[in-house]
């Protein structure tokens, strides 16, 4: 079978790149025509005022929320097109930079959001984007889809297509100084579940199988330092943030498996943050898959300094260390997120329909996510 790697966002990485921002805007851009999309927390944190004195003359749309919900897409979609925006700078988390997306599609195409629901439905391509993450988990700013929460339906779209990958991606690791340390913590998980996934799904490729296994290396090696001083750690915050970058690249060209099926419906349902929700699944997920994945978790186990045994017992390690490694960062238990044992039939069900559901390294079923649910609840409590 052919492999294929397709990645058109223009990297910029390094401590301080955010004054590069001006040095990548489009030739013929009109400042007033750039709308700025973000969230209120990083005005808390002084960053969107950063990027307001690069952009003096954007508009500044800042009302994105944790799971960004289709109204908010589409309202922000109707501003961009009152504004004639040419130009979306997307700042912030997964949430703002999916949202970014979303909203950029919607400014050059008409209806709503969710009239855009799946692979390339728009007509005219989404306007360009410069995405700047200012999380270490979201990757969102070198992938080509925006997943949005659909409130009435409780579910997470996927919008995608291969017009939606940001122009440029502007990576600035000191953007994390002020990031608190719980959110280091989520966001860094997130990371390395993109890079666990993109591993041993289905569609990965010896180009994505680069990206993640240092994704994993180097989650390992620097999210608990981050976690602890990101602040001062000017190397730990380094390594998270490319670790975050380099998951990015590797899933968004091979993809995500059991865990965001499952995180995604328990994020639809109760608007638990993503990171903490993938973190707390990934290891029921993981055990659930090894008899179809115990080689490639082996590898991974390989990769951050594990010897010896089979490669189920190298696998279980694996496992092992990242039930340590997300209690040592306070990552919650299952049982902490609230999740009603009553809803656990309409969990599995969305976790099933899911796109990725196809791509997990084992077939999974209805009654498997219902299984795995059951299972974190009993270990959680
Ligand atoms: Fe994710």
């Amino acid at each position: 079978m052919s492999e294929r790697f397709f990645n058109p966002t223009r990297i910029v990485y390094g401590p301080d790149s955010l004054c590069l921002l001006p040095d990548h805007l489009p030739g013929n851009i009109q400042p007033e025509r750039i709308l700025l999309i973000s969230d209120a927390g990083l005005r808390a944190a002084g960053i969107t005022q950063r990027v307001q004195e690069l952009l003096p003359r954007a508009k500044t749309f800042e009302e994105i929320e944790a799971n960004p919900r289709h109204s908010t897409v589409d309202r922000a979609g109707v501003l961009a097109r009152d504004m004639k925006a040419g130009l979306v700078v997307g700042l912030g988390g997964g949430s703002a930079l999916d949202a970014a997306k979303a909203i950029a599609l919607l400014a050059a195409n008409p209806g709503c959001i969710e009239d855009y629901e799946g692979r390339e439905k728009y007509t005219v391509s989404p306007l360009p984007l410069i995405a700047i993450p200012t999380t270490c988990g979201t990757g969102s700013e070198v992938t080509w889809v925006s997943v949005i929460t659909h409130t009435g339906r409780r579910f997470k779209m996927s919008i995608k297509g291969p017009a939606m990958f940001p122009a440029v991606a502007l990576v600035d690791p000191d953007l994390l100084v002020s990031l608190p340390p719980a959110l280091v913590a989520s966001t860094g998980m997130d990371a390395l579940v993109h890079a666990i996934e993109a591993y041993t799904v289905k569609p990965a490729t010896f180009v994505t199988d680069v990206f993640a296994v240092q994704a994993v290396r180097m989650s390992f090696r620097y999210l608990k330092r981050a976690c602890a001083d990101i602040r001062d750690d000017r190397e730990a915050r380094d390594g998270v943030m490319k670790a975050s970058l380099l998951a990015g690249l590797a899933f968004g060209n091979s993809d995500v498996g059991g865990v965001h099926c499952l995180s995604e419906s328990v994020g639809a349902l109760l608007d638990t943050p993503h990171g903490v929700a993938n973190a707390v699944l990934l290891p029921f997920v993981m055990e659930f898959n090894l008899p179809a994945a115990a080689e490639r978790y082996a590898d991974l186990a390989r990769a951050v300094g594990m010897e010896g045994g089979s490669p189920e017992a190298l696998a279980l390690r694996l496992i092992q260390e990242i039930r340590e490694l997300s209690a040592d960062i306070g990552i919650p238990r299952f049982r902490d997120l609230g999740v009603p044992e009553e809803r656990f039939p309409e969990i599995a069900e969305k976790s099933f329909a899911n796109n990725s559901n196809l791509s997990n390294a084992r077939e999974a079923g209805r009654d498997d996510y219902l299984e795995i649910l059951e299972h974190a609840h009993l270990e959680g409590s």
